[in-house]
């Protein structure tokens, strides 16, 4: 059976995974985290939390809130910064055979250049993952994925400036997904990842106060999955560039049903804080699912519920 995929088929290099089995940023740490319960060298690639030019804190506490079936959580992007990556993770990465991309953050579109730059050349370093749900500080804290132009911006700034191949992550926290989609690839993104998390809040009756110190939070698991779903399958009927699904996977059934929306690859995030061995299940029961249904290529069922 095959079950590697190509991330970055218009990429010279390319970002081939052995299996489709991707961690989401945030979630997973630096990859070392979880060695305890998860063969890391087993998964398709690790996409590593969320990095900026400096070091951040992040928000104030509390910082998660678990909901039904979901986690609202606000983090707020704490990070050791770009140059702790270079200097303490990346030479360990280096050494490892699982790919690993690093998710990138900032404040401006010159910050996302000035991150992928730092990034471009370093060992360990298989690609970039760049998120463009953080918020515009220029633009008054307005999210760049909400906006084609700025989204665009952003892409361009950081394919200007790296030689690695480059995945978009994309916010959902919009009107229409498939607008902004189009613009990324258009900008050159050599792969789309859908979805970050969706704005929410709660509030805590006791106190009377929102619940997280960041008053609004991204929701996140299994609440999430069918939203995730539909943007994929509507992305994938427009975008000629791969797409990684993301959002509320638990489960190999899950994943199966993002790759047949037409996702490529599938990143895991909040199962894992449940189910550690999540992504090693995920990836065994895809093998079962191809081995019981006699499908010998994973490409065989990317996007089959479009046919
Ligand atoms: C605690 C936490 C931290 C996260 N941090 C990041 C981050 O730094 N960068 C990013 O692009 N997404 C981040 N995310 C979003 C996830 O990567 C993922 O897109 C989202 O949680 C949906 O997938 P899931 O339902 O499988 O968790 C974070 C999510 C959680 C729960």
């Amino acid at each position: 059976m095959n079950l590697s995929v190509q991330l970055a088929p218009t990429h010279p290099c390319g970002l081939l995974l052995e299996n489709p089995v991707m961690t989401a940023s945030g979630t997973f740490g630096y990859g070392t985290e979880y060695a305890e319960f998860v063969d890391i060298q087993r998964l398709g690639a690790i996409v590593c939390k969320g990095t900026t030019l400096k070091p951040r804190e992040g928000n104030p506490q509390p910082r998660l809130k678990e909901t039904p079936s979901g986690l609202l959580n606000a983090i707020g992007l704490q990070n050791i910064g770009v140059e702790a990556i270079i200097k303490q993770k990346a030479p360990m990465w280096a050494s490892w055979k699982v790919p690993v991309i690093v998710n990138i953050a900032g404040e401006s579109v010159e910050d996302y250049g000035r991150v992928a730059s730092r990034l471009d050349g370093v060992a360990g370093v298989s690609g970039l993952e760049v998120n463009i749900g953080c918020p515009n500080v220029k633009a008054g804290g307005m999210e760049f994925g909400r906006d084609p132009k700025e989204a665009a911006a952003v892409t361009r700034a950081v394919k200007a400036v790296t030689s690695l191949p480059v995945i978009v992550k994309l916010t959902p926290n919009v009107t229409d997904i498939v607008e902004i989609a189009l613009a990324v690839s258009e900008a050159g993104a050599n792969a789309v990842c859908l979805i970050n998390t969706l704005r929410g809040m709660a509030i805590d009756t006791a106190s009377r106060k929102p619940a997280l110190g960041n008053i609004h939070g991204g929701l996140s698991g299994p609440a999430i999955k069918p939203v995730a779903l539909s943007m994929v399958y509507q992305a994938a009927k427009e975008i000629k560039v791969p797409i990684v699904g993301c959002g509320g996977i638990s489960s190999a059934e899950d994943a199966l049903e993002f790759i047949m929306a037409g996702a490529s690859a599938v990143e895991v995030g909040t199962i894992q804080f449940v189910n550690p061995r999540a992504l090693i299940d995920i990836l065994e029961g895809i093998e079962r699912f191809m081995q019981k249904e006699g499908v010998t290529q994973l490409s065989e069922i990317i996007g089959a519920a479009h046919n």
